[in-house]
């Protein structure tokens, strides 16, 4: 028996085919580009999606011939997107994704409508798929009015495989429209912003079944077996299933597109005052809790793109060995920032340059200020009861020591790389797929992997980094008087 894993993430789709074990035969990796059409917005074609979905399947035909023995497919995807269908499941305009700007007015509104943020336990962020469908209201009505179905970008992988409008209670918990304790849709929370229940997808558990792969796929594919489709996860939730956080004090370091720091709780206990995420697990009766920071290695992708270089040339040129902070402060506020501001108009910069100034400085600044801002995150999820002992770091930044090591200093706990980089996301889809498709425990397939090295906090640089941090926090409110 085999499983499949994809992660549908912003700037590509991963696929990972893993044996009975959970243990990974291959994987395959196919991009396509996110769309700014004005200043914060930020969208995607899904036939892009389905386009790089069919390239996979294809390669994992061809390289593995396990892959005849599928039984279960788990979807992951990155959160908060508004795929609009309309009564013939014809998609109506480009999905608005999770780091789109353009609905920070209708965000502040919902936000500050009684009852959502205690029926759905968090701050409404521009970013989450409420306001989006608010901003489409009043500036796009004609589209406004056909849509009959909203579906997050799993769902609506979902939708390509099973014929059917199912989505999971974690991604689900990120739309500002789920009763985020009662795992369900809310009535309130829909009325707020001029929703229907059904316009919603189906709810289920992402560790339960969604439904079964359509024949007419399963047949291309050459596949005889009646193959599962899990509930499948926001991308998160799904990278914690991945690194097996799912009891409290267990959690991840994330250094993608984004930068998350999340931990999984044993209850929901919401905190939206502090601007943590509190959302569903991927698992039935557990919980996360996560800070959010908008450019990650965006930031540092940002910076390489301006300097002709790639991310590695410009991070390698720092060594190993990590620097005392310097003179230069980056603040990572490219699109703007979720934890702890909940601010989409606050803009970047550097600060501090001056005629010595060189690339290397700004590089370390870029680093250095994505390490502050996972800082403000750990502060933030600290204001909660929230503990995290150990970290395991994943992401497409964990390629850097320089910067593991940054991370672990600002923060004053060991950070853990795992031995195999089969580990995140699609690992977290692949699992939910077996558990999906074979009924076994969560527990017993979601578990912690092997640990390859642990950066541990530079003690001798602590004090310093502490002051740079300072630093950092007063920035903030600079940067907030002259923009
Ligand atoms: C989480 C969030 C991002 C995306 C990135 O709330 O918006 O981490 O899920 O894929």
């Amino acid at each position: 028996m085999t499983f499949l894993g994809i992660d549908l993430g912003t700037s590509g789709l991963r696929a990972l085919l893993v044996d009975e074990n959970g243990v990974p035969i291959g994987s395959t990796e196919q991009h396509y580009s996110v769309a700014h059409p004005q200043n914060g917005w930020s969208e995607q074609d899904p036939a892009d999606w389905i386009a790089a979905f069919e390239a996979a399947i294809n390669e994992m035909r061809n390289s593995y011939p396990a892959f005849s023995d599928l039984r279960g497919i788990g979807v992951a995807g990155h959160m908060h997107g508004a795929t609009l269908l309309d009564k013939s499941d014809q998609v109506l305009r480009p999905c608005i994704l999770w780091n789109d700007q353009r609905s920070h007015e209708e965000a502040a509104v919902l936000d500050s409508t009684e009852g959502v943020r205690d029926l759905s336990g968090n701050v409404v962020f521009p970013g989450f798929t409420a306001p989006k469908l608010q901003w489409v209201r009043k500036n796009e009505p004609a589209i406004f009015e056909q849509v009959a179905k909203v579906l997050l970008p799993a769902a609506y992988l979902n939708f390509y495989l099973t014929g059917d409008h199912v989505a999971d209670m974690s991604d689900s918990a990120g739309t500002s429209w789920l009763d985020v304790g009662q795992r369900d849709w809310s009535d309130h929370l829909l009325a707020a912003g001029n929703m229907r229940r059904d316009q919603m997808p189906r709810l289920v558990e992402g560790s339960d079944a969604a439904g079964t792969l359509r024949k007419d796929l399963a047949q291309e594919w050459g596949l005889n077996n009646t193959v599962t489709v899990a509930g499948g996860a926001g991308d998160n939730a799904a990278a914690a299933c991945g690194i097996g956080a799912l009891d409290e004090g267990q959690g991840f370091v994330s250094l993608g597109t984004s930068g998350v720091l999340l931990a999984a709780r044993d209850g929901y206990r919401p905190a939206p005052e502090t601007a943590v995420h509190t959302f569903c697990h991927a698992v039935p009766g557990r919980w996360y809790q996560m800070g959010v920071m908008l450019s990650a290695t965006d930031s540092l992708n940002w910076f390489a793109r301006i300097t002709s270089q790639t991310p590695s040339d410009l991070t390698s040129g720092l060594g190993d060995t990590l620097h005392a902070p310097g003179q230069v402060r980056f603040l990572p506020y490219l699109s703007g920032e979720r934890t702890p501001h909940n601010d989409a108009e606050i803009k970047a910069g550097f600060t501090g340059l001056s005629a010595g100034t060189s690339r290397d400085d700004l590089t370390r600044a870029v680093l250095e200020g994505v390490a502050f801002g996972l800082r403000d995150n750990y502060d933030a999820l600290a204001a909660t009861d929230t503990k995290l002992n150990k970290i395991i770091a994943i992401g497409g930044g964990t390629a850097s020591r320089y910067w593991l090591k940054l991370i672990a200093t600002l923060l004053g706990i060991p950070l853990q790389l795992p031995a195999s980089s089969e580990f995140g996301a699609a690992l977290g889809g692949a699992r939910l797929a077996m558990i999906a498709a074979t009924g076994a425990s969560p527990e017993s397939i979601i578990i912690s992997p092997d640990i390859q090295e642990e950066f541990q906090p530079d003690s001798r640089l602590r004090n310093a980094f502490e002051d740079a941090y300072h630093g950092f926090r007063a920035a903030y409110s600079g940067m907030k008087k002259i923009q």
